[in-house]
């Protein structure tokens, strides 16, 4: 029973019982601890963008690391299950139909744009990756759109087609790319995350 199954792997799954004991709303925190520890992502003050952020995991970390005079845009498709500091504004939307706009509200722009967006899996590697690879382009255009002069662009995406596209558009628009396979990233899982630092002036254009 694949519920069943679930229940026992988190069971035995030490990130998932530390982010419990930890009153993390998901193990995934414990992947941007780690991107954050490397690369010095968050600072006090700073204006962060965090796309497909439930159940809020990075909200939580993110917003105690920038503390109250820093302020956090989430947007996901569905509301959070948990409630968050009031520097931290929610937006319920699709990244794929939400104007910038939006997200920015009175703000003037982002230091920091986050995404570990993943597609509804159907179960066909070639088609979620492509789904994957398209909620990475959107979310880079939006780093672009939004971002202040020395941004910082974070997203996870899945590895297989659409991966050297994506990551070339990465290198484009920034000077400094890595790509991160974190330790709290199940075994089974494709996904690694594009860290990108000090954006381009003016982006490469495209060949
Ligand atoms: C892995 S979860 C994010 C976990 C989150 N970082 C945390 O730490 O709690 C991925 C999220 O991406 C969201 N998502 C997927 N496609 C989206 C879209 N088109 N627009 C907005 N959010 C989307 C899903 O609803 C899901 O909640």
């Amino acid at each position: 029973m694949p519920g069943k199954l679930n229940d026992r792997r988190q069971r035995h799954d030490p990130y998932y019982r530390r982010a419990k004991s930890e009153s993390y709303a998901a193990r995934s925190v414990y992947k941007l601890q780690e991107l954050d520890e490397r690369f010095g992502l968050l600072r006090a003050g700073q204006r962060v963008l965090d796309l497909g952020c439930r159940p809020g995991s990075w909200l939580q970390y993110a917003s105690a690391r920038v503390g109250p005079q820093g302020r956090i845009v989430g947007l996901d498709r569905e509301p959070l299950p948990i409630t968050l500091p009031s520097h931290v504004r929610l937006i319920v939307g699709d990244v794929l139909t939400i104007g910038g706009d939006a997200l920015r509200g009175a703000l003037p722009c982002f230091d920091l744009v986050l995404s570990d967006m993943a597609p509804d899996t159907s179960g066909v590697a070639s088609s979620d990756q492509l789904r994957s690879a398209e909620l990475f382009e959107r979310a880079l255009a939006l780093s672009l759109e939004l971002g202040c002069a020395q941004t910082a662009f974070v997203a996870k995406i899945l590895m297989g087609e659409g991966f050297e596209p994506a990551l070339a558009s990465v290198k484009r628009a920034y000077r400094r790319t890595k790509v991160v396979r974190p330790d709290a990233t199940r075994r089974q899982s494709t996904e690694v995350y594009v860290v990108a630092l000090e954006r381009r002036e003016a982006p490469v254009p495209a060949p």
